[in-house]
C-alpha cells in the first residue's frame, strides 16, 4: 500500500445527551440537518450518544438505557447511515474519560466556575439563600471538560450545536491551546457551528419546545397520539371565518418547519381568509405525518430489535477507537505517562519537552539505501523503497522534513506504508516535524 495524500476532509462532530425521547424540536433543530449534512461529500461526520453526560442529569438507569435506544433508533430511522459516518456511544470509548483527566489537569478551575450551567445553579442557590453549591455535583461542574474530551479526541473542526453550547466549544479550544502549548501540537482547535437557518420550534404552549416545559410532541408518536397532541397546540380565540395572524402562531411556525415555501404561503393566505383552527390543525397533522410516517415505520422495526442497534453501535465504537486508541497512546507519552524503558528527549529547553518522530536511514543487503519514519514510541510509520545512493534517500527525507505531507506526492513512488498505520498518523507526524523546524 502506498500513501494517498489527500486534503484532510472537514470533520463534524456532535453529541446527543441520552436523557429523553426525541421530539419534533430535536428533529427539526438537530436530527434532520445533521443527517442531511452527513450525506455531503468532503465531510467526515461523528455522531455519538453522550451517555456519560446523561449521568449528570439523570440517576434513573432504566431511563438512560431506554433513551439511548430511542435516540439511536431515531437517528437511524431518520436516515443516518452508519457506514458513512462514525456513530457510537460515548461510554463505549474508554479513551474519552481517560482524556478527560488529562484535560482536567490543564483546565483552570476559575474557568469552570464561569460555565453557564454551573453558574445558573449557583445563582439560583444564592438567590434562595442556600449554600451556593447546594445540590451541585462535581459532574455538573466538570461537564465542559468531558465535552472537551469528546471533541478533541476526534480532532473535530466543526461542532454543530445550539447557541447554549457555544461557551463549551470555546472552553474546548482553550483546553486544546493550553495542552498544545505545554506538550506540543496534538489537538485541533474546534469551532462551534451554529445553524442560523434552523428555526427554534415552539412547543404546544407556544414556548420553545423543550422537555423541561413539558410541551413536546414526540417525534414518533403513533398517529392518533400525534393528532391529539397537535389538537392541543394553543391558539387564540378567533372564530372560523375571522382573519388570523400567522406571526406569533405556534401552529404556523411548526407548519413552516415541515412545509415547502408554496405550502407555507398557502397556509398564510388561509389564515387571512379565516381558516378555522380545527382545520388548520388537521392540515398541520397531515403535513407532519406525511414526513414522519415512513420514518415511524423504520423506527418501530428498529426499536423492536435492540440487538441490531447494539451491533451497529459496537461497530461504530470500533471505528471510533481505531482513532482514539493510538491518539491516546500518543497523548499519554506526550505528558510523560511512559514506559520506563523509553528514553526521553535529552536536549534542554522548551523544545526538548516535545518528543518528535524521526527518520532513520539504513542500508539493506541488496546494497540499496532505505529510510523509515518512526514515531516517538519507535513504531514504524513509513518505510521507503530502496534508493541507489544515500544522497537520493537524504533528499527525499529533506523534502518530507521541510514540506511535510505536501511532499508525499513527489516521493510517493519511493514509499511503502505499513498496513496498520493510518495516513492521518503519518500526516500528523510529518506536520510535527515541519512545525519543529519552523
Ligand atoms: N452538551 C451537549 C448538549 O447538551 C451534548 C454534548 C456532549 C455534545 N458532548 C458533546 C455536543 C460534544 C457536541 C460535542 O447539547
Amino acid at each position: 500500500m502506498t500513501t494517498k495524500p489527500t486534503a484532510a476532509p472537514t470533520r463534524f462532530l456532535t453529541g446527543i445527551t441520552t436523557t429523553g425521547t426525541p421530539h419534533l424540536g430535536n428533529y427539526v433543530g438537530s436530527i434532520r440537518p445533521s443527517v442531511a449534512a452527513s450525506t455531503g461529500v468532503g465531510a467526515e461526520s461523528f455522531y455519538f450518544l453522550a451517555d456519560y453526560h446523561a449521568l449528570i442529569k439523570c440517576d434513573e438507569p432504566a431511563r438512560i438505557q431506554r433513551s439511548t435506544l430511542e435516540i439511536a433508533a431515531s437517528w437511524l430511522a431518520a436516515g443516518l447511515d452508519p457506514d458513512r459516518v462514525t456513530f457510537y456511544r460515548q461510554s463505549d470509548v474508554p479513551e474519552i474519560p481517560e482524556l478527560t483527566w488529562l484535560l482536567t489537569c490543564v483546565t483552570a478551575k476559575g474557568v469552570l466556575n464561569r460555565a453557564h450551567a454551573y453558574k445558573a445553579s449557583v445563582d439560583k442557590n444564592t438567590a434562595a439563600g442556600s449554600d451556593p453549591d447546594a445540590d451541585v455535583s462535581a459532574g455538573l461542574f466538570m461537564y465542559p471538560v468531558l465535552m472537551g474530551a469528546d471533541i478533541l479526541m476526534f480532532k473535530a473542526h466543526q461542532v454543530p450545536v445550539g447557541r447554549d453550547q457555544i461557551q463549551h466549544i470555546e472552553m474546548a479550544r482553550d483546553m486544546a491551546q493550553r495542552f498544545n502549548h505545554l506538550y506540543g501540537e496534538h489537538f485541533v482547535l474546534p469551532q462551534a457551528l451554529i445553524e442560523e437557518s434552523v428555526a427554534l420550534l415552539p412547543g404546544t404552549d407556544g414556548r420553545k419546545m423543550s422537555k423541561s416545559y413539558d410541551n413536546t410532541i414526540p417525534l414518533f408518536s403513533p398517529r392518533d397520539q400525534l393528532k391529539k397532541l397537535i389538537n392541543g397546540i394553543v391558539t387564540d380565540s378567533r372564530a372560523p371565518g375571522e382573519s388570523k395572524e400567522a406571526e406569533g402562531s405556534a401552529l404556523f411556525q411548526i407548519y413552516q418547519a415541515f412545509a415547502s415555501e408554496d405550502e407555507t404561503a398557502a397556509l398564510r393566505r388561509a389564515y387571512v381568509d379565516g381558516i378555522a383552527w380545527g382545520e388548520a390543525k388537521q392540515l398541520l397533522f397531515e403535513r407532519i405525518d406525511r414526513e414522519v410516517a415512513p420514518m415511524r415505520e423504520r423506527y418501530q422495526s428498529l426499536i423492536s430489535n435492540p440487538a441490531k442497534i447494539e451491533a451497529i453501535l459496537q461497530t461504530g465504537a470500533e471505528k471510533a477507537r481505531q482513532l482514539a486508541t493510538p491518539f491516546m497512546r500518543e497523548l499519554r507519552h506526550a505528558v510523560g505517562l511512559r514506559g520506563l524503558g523509553v528514553t526521553a528527549a535529552t536536549s534542554i529547553g522548551k523544545a526538548a519537552k516535545v518528543a518528535l518522530p524521526s527518520f532513520k536511514q539504513y542500508r539493506e543487503a541488496d546494497g540499496k539505501f532505505h529510510f523509515k519514519l518512526v514515531d516517538v514510541q519507535g513504531r514504524m510509520l513509513l518505510q521507503s523503497r530502496g534508493f541507489d545512493s544515500p544522497k537520493d534517500a537524504a533528499q527525499a527525507i529533506a523534502l518530507l522534513q521541510t514540506q511535510g505531507a505536501a511532499a508525499l506526492p513527489s516521493v510517493e513512488a519511493k514509499l511503502a506504508t505499513l498496513e496498520d498505520v493510518g495516513s492521518e498518523e503519518i500526516h500528523t507526524a510529518l506536520q510535527a516535524l515541519v512545525a519543529s523546524r519552523a
